[in-house]
């Protein structure tokens, strides 16, 4: 949710700001906004609609040439997405610029209390606040930094600012409570933003921010503080992955980059965590193997195709582990008073790292003394920094706002994590182990596999796009799986999408099932249960009965669905627990087709932006 970019240092802040928002676009794109400081003043420009709009304006009337500045990329939540609550906000006397993310709870009252003192607010927005109030606290400190601090002070919610002011020429400030900021570290420059995406290309030197901290960057160096002003302890990090893992790499969208990245992704997400002998090597668990003894009841929180990768977990967990797993979203979870102890185990399962949702969810857990192990892509994000432990997935920068690698490797992380717990409890055989790890690590060729067969989905899906609706369904781990397929097709087609146990069908669903609707059907291995499979078989049956169109993903050699499957997609036979791995793909790539043939914008599909940092 918004991206946020500052710079100073030799180069120019406006090239520097905005090749950093073309990055950072995936967070939200209704309207951006650049300022720099030049001349002894500064300069803003803004416009509603994509970064594109704002480049077309700073063509038609260029700003002066700085070497320090900021930039933001938005997602409307005060204010719909005009020109004028686009950021960044200036003061009246346009001498300081503002960038926020998050929400400022009680911007009301604050903007109130302004207007008494005789200033005048021009936008809708909750940040227009933040920029008068440190004008007035720079008129007495000429401190920018100083007043960051002495401003946050008064702010309730969620904020991560970034601010410039024309009379400190030479200097950024950024701000952070609950929503991500990171500093870039160069030679003789600095950067700060949401992302380390935006620098990448300039430094892989960074700093993780902690919640209520304040940095001051210059040319020369970064001092941080709480907003206490006292100094705080940072942790520096080197990014392991370069510019080019951001680039697109000659696809037409990020997303099919994604889809094609899914093998190595895998194979990635397992290297290292397995040793010479077979046996599971998960060092970097900060929980030890007596406290995981001690766990009886395991809570996985997440949301959107994260929480469709702890539902499957938790058939691998209860499998493996015979330890009892719940699976919520992350959003209702601590509504409901959930009952927690010191041993349950709750897990949280984030590619950003930076879900508020997720992150409240994981914070009421903590409260309640359970212990918290993240399932996290990015490296230094909140959700990890205040976990117990944390299990990076290594699927690198995932852009497009759908996500698909980094579900494949949520999945590989949950399943490393249930046969860890399996390994130290002694619920599972060392043998037994060893077995699934073979099939783990056979799973990204197998990936790969099914991606050099997929040219029969695409074309499936460009003849649906006049389509209406489409209906998933699945048994056992194939349930989440339809769901997520389902969600796939929501917010990249803009299509009427379900997913449904396939069992449930009768006791409703069933009604919607009319002459050549398409029905997407996940059929479990013939091998699993035959009881499970030939349910489904009847399932099918009793679709196809009705009129539907069905298209049923089965495993090669599976000749039983055959005769009533009107589109057969083809997958290779995996063991039962580890088929979501490979019955994902051809769902997103029939997403992402579809979204294509009805003229979609695929990475940034409408209303959403890919980091959720508001509740
Ligand atoms: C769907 C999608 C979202 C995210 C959800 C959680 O394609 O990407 O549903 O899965 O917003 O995001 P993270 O994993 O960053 O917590």
């Amino acid at each position: 949710m918004c991206g946020i970019v500052g710079y100073v240092g030799p180069q120019s802040a406006l090239d520097v700001v905005v090749a950093g928002l073309k990055r950072l676009e995936y967070r939200g794109y209704d309207s951006a906004g650049v300022a720099v400081l030049a001349d002894g003043g500064l300069a803003a420009a803004k416009k509603a609609g994509k970064l594109v709009n704002l480049e077309k304006e700073l063509v038609d009337r260029p700003l002066p040439a700085g070497t320090t500045g900021l930039g933001h990329t938005r997602w409307a939540t005060h204010g719909a997405p005009t020109d004028v609550n686009a950021h960044p906000h200036l003061d009246n006397a346009g001498r300081v610029a503002v960038v926020h993310n998050g929400i400022i709870e009680n911007f009301a009252l604050l903007r109130a209390e302004l207007a008494e003192r005789g200033h005048v607010l021009a936008s809708d927005t909750d940040t227009e606040v933040v920029a008068h109030l440190l004008a007035e606290e720079f008129a007495v400190t000429a401190d920018l930094a100083e007043a960051m601090r002495l401003v946050c002070r008064r702010l309730d919610g969620a904020f991560t600012l970034v601010a410039v002011h024309a009379d400190e020429p030479d200097v950024v400030v950024g701000a952070r409570r609950n929503s991500p900021l990171v500093v870039g570290v160069g030679e003789g420059e600095a950067f700060l933003a949401s992302d380390v995406a935006a620098f990448i290309a300039h430094t892989r030197s960074a700093i993780e921010l902690g919640q209520d901290q304040v940095v001051e960057l210059r040319r020369d160096g970064v001092t941080v503080t709480g907003f206490d002003g006292r100094p705080a302890d940072v942790r520096s990090y080197h990014v392991d992955w370069d510019a080019s893992a951001a680039e697109k790499g000659g696809y037409d969208y990020f997303m099919l980059k994604e889809i094609a990245e899914q093998p190595k992704a895998v194979a990635d997400t397992l290297l290292g965590r397995i040793d010479a002998s077979g046996s599971l090597r998960l060092d970097e668990l900060r929980i030890s193997a007596a406290e995981l003894r001690e766990v009886d009841k395991i809570v996985v929180v997440a949301c959107g195709t994260a929480f469709h990768a702890g539902m499957i977990a938790k058939y691998a967990i209860e499998h493996w582990t015979r330890i009892p797993c719940e699976v919520e979203l992350a959003s209702e979870f601590r509504y409901r008073d959930p009952i927690l102890d010191p041993r349950t185990l709750v897990i949280a399962i984030s590619q950003s790292g930076e879900t508020m949702d997720t992150l409240m969810a994981l914070r009421h857990a903590r409260e309640q003394g359970s212990k918290v192990l993240a399932i996290c892509n990015t490296n230094g994000s909140t959700i990890p920094r205040e976990s117990d432990a944390v299990l990076y997935t290594h699927a690198g920068p995932e852009v497009a706002v759908a996500s698909t690698k980094a579900f494949l490797t949520q999945l590989v992380a949950c399943y490393l994590v249930a046969l860890y717990l399996g390994q130290v409890r002694g619920t599972k055989w060392g043998d037994e182990i060893h077995v699934v790890i073979r099939d783990l690590s056979q799973i990204s060729r197998a990936v790969e596999r099914v991606l050099g067969t997929m040219e029969p989905v695409r074309k499936l899906a460009r003849s649906l796009a006049d389509k209406n609706t489409v209906l998933f369904l699945g048994r056992h781990v194939g349930y989440p799986v339809a769901l997520e397929g389902a969600l796939k097709l929501k917010e990249l087609a803009y299509m009427h999408a379900e997913g449904f146990a396939a069992g449930e069908l009768k006791h409703g669903p069933i009604a919607l099932i009319e002459e050549d609707l398409p029905v997407v059907v996940v059929a479990p291995s013939p091998r699993a249960r035959s009881v499970l499979h030939d349910k489904i078989v009847s399932n099918i049956q009793e679709i196809r009965a009705r009129g539907a169109r069905t298209i049923v993903i089965a495993e090669e050699g599976d000749e039983a669905v055959a005769p009533y499957a009107d589109h057969l997609i083809r997958i290779p036979a995996t063991p039962t627990l580890l088929q979501p791995l490979v019955a994902t793909v051809p769902l997103q790539v029939f997403a992402c087709e579809l979204a294509t043939a009805r003229g979609n914008e695929v990475d940034q599909p409408r209303n959403l932006a890919k980091s959720v940092t508001v509740e």
